[in-house]
């Protein structure tokens, strides 16, 4: 069985997984979290150089807790899109040099896949499945058809739910990400004191919408600044999550699918987890570990892409649409 070693620096996290067989012998991720807070997002530029000074320790403590040297390793694999385009190229750059210059094969593989994949370790799902993808950067809803066919069924018209929860956090004076403070926060809360409006409400169709929520977290704080902010945190993770279960609910009803994957840093959120595990759907979660952005999920989509040839002519592409994401050569 081939060892694969994963990267991805699509963002402000650079990770690095080992894989073997569909098990994870390694996944190692070192965060820039501190780098970035105190401007409340991820600057861009910031996040390159980063990626830079350290991906070359965090292969090898990859390497040191998998176990194994680089001579072991079969096949390198890194995300080339979508994200932000000098991180992307750290990685993709780093995975494609060592890859030649010891005769590997490379493969490179889109980040949504990665967080698809996260889901399916152990072998027990096989598409076709529905996938719901709540991250920072992303919320689309997939048919995934056959492996490596998607179809995007719906997306975000504005903001991605992990988005929301970075800037409704930021309202209430949480730190950066947001979701696990404001999470943390909201389980002290009533999450029936505020009936938000669920987005997009009585709409046909698979798409999101989160910006009108977060206005309405703004409003309310702004008319009642004594509000009980473990209220708001809980009320407003609410109705994040059943706009997702609606929508994910009327996709599997239009399409008869029982197994759907939640995947993404959003599919971190307990009251998320627990509340989609209850609407009568297979539900798919990635263990905790792999939920946020991590190099392991990017090796485990590129075993399920072996054998493969390597794509030397893959760029960083930071608005790759996954479906069109297909290799162009596979042996
Ligand atoms: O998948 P990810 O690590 O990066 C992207 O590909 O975007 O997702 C990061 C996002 C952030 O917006 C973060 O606030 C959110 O996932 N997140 C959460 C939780 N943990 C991370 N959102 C809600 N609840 C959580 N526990
Ligand atoms: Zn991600």
């Amino acid at each position: 069985m081939p060892v694969i070693l994963g990267i991805d620096t699509s963002c402000d996290d650079t990770g690095v997984g080992i894989v073997r067989d569909g098990v994870v012998l390694a996944n190692v991720v070192s965060s820039q979290t501190d780098l970035h807070a105190k401007y409340g997002g991820v600057v861009p530029e910031q996040a390159s150089r980063e990626h830079l000074s350290v991906i070359d320790h965090v292969v090898s403590e990859a390497l040191t807790r998998g176990g194994v040297t680089l001579d072991d390793i079969d096949v390198v694999a890194a995300t080339y899109g979508p994200g932000l385009v000098g991180a992307l190229l750290v990685g993709l750059t780093y995975a494609k040099a060592l890859a030649w210059s010891r005769g590997l094969t490379f493969v490179g593989i889109h980040h949504l896949e990665g967080h698809i994949a996260s889901c399916l370790a152990t072998g027990e799902l096989e598409p076709p499945f529905l996938s719901l993808i709540a991250s920072g950067g992303h919320t689309s809803l997939f048919e995934v058809e056959a492996p490596g066919r998607y179809l995007e069924l719906g997306k975000t018209r504005d903001d991605a739910a992990g988005e929301a929860f970075d800037k409704v956090a930021r309202l209430l004076g949480l730190g950066f990400p947001g979701g696990p403070p404001l999470s943390n926060l909201a389980k002290r809360g009533n999450e029936q004191a505020y009936p938000f409006k669920l987005p997009l409400r009585g709409q046909a169709g698979y798409d999101f919408s989160f910006s009108g929520l977060k206005t309405a977290v703004a409003v309310l704080l702004q008319k009642e600044p004594q509000a009980s902010k473990a209220d708001v945190a809980a009320s407003f993770e609410r109705t994040v999550t059943e706009s997702l279960i609606e929508v994910a609910l009327r996709a599997a009803n239009a399409t008869g699918h029982q197994d759907l994957v939640v995947a993404g840093g959003v599919a971190a959120n307990s009251r998320l987890r627990r509340r989609f595990s209850q609407v009568g759907l297979r539900v798919h979660f990635p263990p905790f570990e792999l939920t946020t952005d991590n190099g392991a999920m990017i090796a485990l989509a590129a075993e399920r892409r072996l054998p493969a040839a390597s794509d030397w002519e893959i760029d960083a592409e930071p608005y790759l649409p996954l479906a069109e994401s297909e290799p162009s050569s596979t042996t």
